[in-house]
């Protein structure tokens, strides 16, 4: 990376982790659309390393966070709504993963739930190969584009995550895209759908109300603060209440051995949420 920018992206990283943090590398992705980099960091008296990007306007996104500590266990909240798909889901023998980031979701699922396939797709193999040198993670990853992917795709999974972002959001999917992702779930299985930083996307309420239109009524997953990350869950079992979601997401929790703090008063809606006003 050019050393203007490099000056640029430390002034950036202070601003995020304050000055006791290490930059590890920095390079261009292509497919991502914007630099990434993997820094270590404190928080708490704690160290992580994340795999974060430059977006537009100069913002630092975490993509995703390794406790270095205990790097099988989830860091962000989100991470842990989409795990409640697991919970709804009636097996857990098979799952496919849309976008690898720093690899969080595969070491949590290797490490606590080894019985479970997982397919792992990912675009970018820049992306792959800092997972791979920096955040442990030795799974075979399938380096194509989640679209394609899934139009070709004839196998079912028990359960789908869906966590597709790059320098630019949510990833450009075309317009089969959902129903393919739908039509991938085994029967009684899941599917979880991360909608980064929603109360500010609002063209995200589209693709969440296409997701919803096949049948299978969602139920939404966000911190009680509504700013973040939303999941929306699609299980296609029989009726789940929506008042028995977070008992089976920590039912779950608690059978691998997974925290489920976050789960206690995250809220839990039938209805995609409405926040007042970007930026609250
Ligand atoms: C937020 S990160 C995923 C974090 C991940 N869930 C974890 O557990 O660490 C988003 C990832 O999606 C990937 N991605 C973005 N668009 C994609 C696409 N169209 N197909 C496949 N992967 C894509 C990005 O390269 C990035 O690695």
């Amino acid at each position: 990376m050019a050393v203007p920018r490099l000056r640029r992206l430390r002034r950036h990283l202070i601003r995020q982790y304050g000055r006791d943090h290490a930059l590890l590398v920095a390079c261009d992705a292509p497919h991502f659309g914007s630099s990434v980099f993997v820094v270590d960091h404190r928080v708490a008296g704690r160290q992580f390393r994340s795999l974060a990007s430059l977006g537009r306007h100069g913002r630092t996104y975490d993509q995703s966070s390794m406790d270095i500590g205990r790097p099988a266990y989830l860091v962000f909240p989100y991470e842990s709504f989409m795990a409640a798909a697991f919970g709804l889901a009636s097996s857990r023998r098979s799952a496919l993963l849309l976008g690898l980031g720093g690899g969080a979701m595969c070491r949590h699922l290797a490490a606590l739930l080894p019985g479970c396939a997982l397919t792992i797709v990912e675009i970018d193999p820049v992306v792959v190969g800092l997972t791979r040198r920096y955040f442990g993670v030795a799974q075979r990853v399938v380096v194509a584009d989640a679209d394609g992917f899934m139009a070709r795709n004839r196998r079912k999974y028990d359960v789908v995550l869906i966590d597709l972002y790059d320098g630019r959001g949510f990833a450009d999917v075309a317009a089969g895209f959902w129903r393919n992702c739908i039509a991938s779930l085994a029967p009684g299985g899941c599917l979880a759908v991360n909608w980064a930083d929603f109360a500010r996307h609002r063209h995200l309420e589209r693709y969440a109300a296409e997701l919803a239109s096949f049948g299978f009524p969602p139920v939404f997953l966000a911190p009680p603060s509504l700013a973040d990350n939303l999941v929306q869950l699609v299980p296609t079992g029989p009726g789940t209440a929506e008042s028995d979601v977070r008992a089976l997401a920590k039912d779950f929790c608690r059978e691998i051995g997974a925290n489920s703090e976050v789960l206690n008063d995250c809220l839990v809606s039938r209805d995609y949420p409405r926040v007042a006003a970007a930026g609250w």
